[in-house]
């Protein structure tokens, strides 16, 4: 059985090493498959040193078509030629504890489930500290995402997820998110395909460096975005 955990990354090098060997510490069999959109801060070459040192450690460097959505697109195809019976994905900066990796995969052997997200609103989860009115915003937001798609998912927009091969097989060349969209275009398409989709709690940390390249703007954006989504369905 294999894991590949398909981290994107841009301007991370202030994290990217730590995160790189937080997931080899606590899941020494997985592999790691970083994604750089060539960033100007140079993550790529801190990734290039692990992968001298480790064969497991694997970097995808993309020059062309910068975007969260892209990446990882072009992620899970490679994690697909590599194998993987199990994909992974998470940020590169630090706010993913990759203990959760473990829960996730025992969840999915127990419970037959096609397609984990790791959430941060249920019984157990924990975000991080947000003044009230993003926190309003952020809440309706996910509700009217769930909703709109007709899932029961209490934290659509998480980027902590793990899926069985199958399920990306099934959709990735129908994927066409460019940002950080992405994630809700995929809850999408599990919907669509009848995935069996469970949530995971986790506690999400604050990034160790750098800043988030997601604003408020962008989640107001997937309103119009999932409604396009829905819209444009063949009957
Ligand atoms: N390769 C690549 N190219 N990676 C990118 C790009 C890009 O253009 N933009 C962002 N990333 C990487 C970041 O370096 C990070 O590792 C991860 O994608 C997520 O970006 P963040 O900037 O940390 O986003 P966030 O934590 O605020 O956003 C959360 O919600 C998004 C969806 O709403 C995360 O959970 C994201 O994973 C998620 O996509
Ligand atoms: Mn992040």
């Amino acid at each position: 059985m294999k894991i590949v955990v398909v981290i994107p990354t841009y301007n991370e090098a202030g994290s990217i090493g730590k995160v790189i060997n937080d997931v080899c510490l606590n899941c020494p069999d997985a592999e790691i498959l970083v994604v750089d959109d060539n960033s100007p801060d140079e993550t790529y070459k801190s990734v290039e040193i692990f992968v001298k040192a480790n064969p497991k450690i694997h970097l995808l460097l993309r020059k062309e078509n910068r975007g969260r959505g892209y990446a990882g697109i072009d992620g899970f195809k490679k994690a697909l030629s590599m194998d993987a019976d199990f994909i992974v994905e998470m940020d590169g900066d630090g706010s993913h504890n990759p203990k959760y990796i473990a829960n996730f995969l025992e969840l999915a052997n127990s419970s037959k489930c096609d397609a984990i997200i790791g959430s941060r609103y249920i019984d157990g989860g924990k975000d991080e500290e947000r003044g009230f009115l993003r926190h309003f915003v952020s809440k309706s937001a996910r509700f009217y995402l769930s909703f709109v798609l007709g899932v029961n998912i209490k934290d659509p927009t998480s980027g902590f997820r793990m899926f069985k091969r199958k399920v990306l097989e099934a959709f990735v060349d129908e994927l066409r998110s460019n940002d950080p969209f992405i994630v809700t275009e995929i809850l999408y398409y599990l919907k669509k395909n009848n995935c069996v989709i469970k949530e995971y709690p986790i506690e999400f940390l604050s990034r160790f460096a750098g800043k988030s390249k997601l604003k408020i703007q962008t989640l107001i954006k997937y309103l119009f975005k999932v409604l396009k989504l829905k819209l444009s369905e063949k009957k």
